[in-house]
């Protein structure tokens, strides 16, 4: 593998690293392509400035770069746009050979850096959206981007070339050595990948970050991972602000909330029950509740909905004393958007224990939803009662969505004689 640093524009370096063989990436992501780790350099009149580094692992690649383009005392300013491991491993050695670099980081960065170099005191200068730095004849802009991917990214503008180093933000896990997105092999499958894994749970952050970098003129968009973008740069920027934006036209009226009563059933107890709580859902004036079976979907189809939607409930029976897996695997899904807030509850009928219930409203507690009533378990068979408990829960759903109930307090001691309840 060639180690040469690839250029961008006379005074802009790629000094990244290729790792062709990765599988996997933060342990969840599948890159069947590999990635990069995507570092540059910039040269101004008065120094260098180096934007990012690699992971640990790559950084012979890294420095092999850097050294084809600058000298180590040349180097005046190190910007770090995201501190995660994969693109500040090299930084101690980088640090250690450029003791004169200053180090500049978003100020949500601050408290992380000192636990990311094991050290207290690291020095650095804190910087947010409009902090320029001057390279002499090249002015560096910084843009503040939080949760693109960590609370501290941001991103980082050259200005009198226009391009944006982007951080995560616009990257894909795609490794080619072709490196432009005009060379690369067809890339699309990863960007989109990257972008629902990594940046849709922090949709409105998305949003706000697009009204950052929408009104600047970029010619490239040089990101910490994948191709860089410099064929129709702005094509990406407006892919993030569809992918950010609603999907098809809810048929939901504005003054309307949508409730979302997902179940499954083995012998149609579980079935009967989330009937009956969506026509309770129903009474409530302003609610639009729509029932889904998870035997017959995919949790992939159903997580658009969740995320638009205000209130979910999910039914599940007790099986071998669990929740069974369409219902975990709907709730696992729920870490790809954002859901704290929604209103949340479960229902389920059991033969014997029935821990289903209590167990996955534990774990949408555990993702901040918002959980104001106490699911209903029924044993076996709903009698006309216990199907009546179901209307009156869904009734009770459907107010607290709309407002008219008021929050409750809970009282710890029911909870936990419920809880003491399953146990024995
Ligand atoms: Fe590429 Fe969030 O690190």
């Amino acid at each position: 593998m060639t180690k040469s640093p690839v250029w961008l524009s006379e005074r802009v370096q790629w000094i990244g690293a290729l790792d062709p063989d990765m599988r996997s990436f933060d342990i969840i992501l599948k890159t069947p392509n590999g990635t990069t780790y995507n570092a540059y350099a910039v040269r101004g009149s008065d120094g260098v400035a180096v934007v990012d580094t690699v992971k640990a692992e790559c950084a012979d690649q890294f420095f092999e770069r850097l050294e084809a383009v600058a000298r180590y005392d040349e180097i005046k300013v190190i910007i770090l746009n995201h501190l995660e491991p994969d693109h500040t491993g090299a930084l101690p050695e980088l640090m250690r050979r450029a003791p004169q670099a200053k180090l500049y980081i978003s100020q949500s960065a601050q408290l992380m850096i000192k636990a990311l170099l094991n050290q207290q005191d690291v020095e650095f200068t804190s910087v947010g959206t409009g902090d320029t730095i001057s390279l002499g004849d090249r002015t560096l802009k910084f843009l503040h981007t939080p949760y693109l991917h960590w609370p501290d990214t941001q991103c980082t503008y050259l200005e009198e070339e226009c391009i944006l180093f982007s951080g995560d933000v616009f990257g894909c896990h795609f490794c080619d050595e072709r490196l432009f997105n005009d060379k690369v092999g067809d890339f699309r499958f990863a960007f989109e990948y990257y972008y629902a894994h990594i940046m849709r749970p922090f949709r409105e952050h998305v949003i706000n970050a697009l009204q950052l970098i929408e009104p600047l003129p970029i010619n490239i968009i040089a990101p910490t991972h994948g191709p860089i973008l410099r064929d129709k740069p702005t094509s990406y920027i407006q892919r993030y602000r569809d992918l950010s934006g609603q999907g098809l036209q809810s048929e939901v009226n504005a003054d309307e909330k949508t409730l979302l009563i997902f179940y499954i059933s083995a012998y149609g107890s579980t079935t009967q029950m989330a009937r009956m709580i969506r026509d309770g859902a129903e009474q409530v004036a302003g609610v639009r509740a729509s029932l889904y079976d998870m035997e017959g979907g995919d949790s992939d189809l159903f997580v658009d909905l969740v995320e638009d939607a205000d209130g979910i409930l999910i039914g599940s029976p007790t099986i071998n004393g669990d929740a069974v897996k369409p219902a975990w695997d709907l709730v696992s899904s729920f870490a790809k958007i954002n859901v704290k807030g929604k209103l949340a509850g479960a229902f389920g009928s059991f033969g014997w224990s029935g821990e289903a219930v209590r167990m996955l409203e534990d774990r949408m507690r555990g993702l901040k939803m918002r959980l104001p009533l106490d699911g209903v378990r029924i044993k076996l068979i709903p009698s006309l009662d216990e199907l009546e408990q179901c209307r009156k829960y869904g009734q009770e759903a459907g107010e607290h969505l709309m407002g008219v109930n008021a929050p409750r307090v809970i009282d710890m001691a029911t909870l936990l004689a419920s809880r003491k309840e399953l146990i024995n």
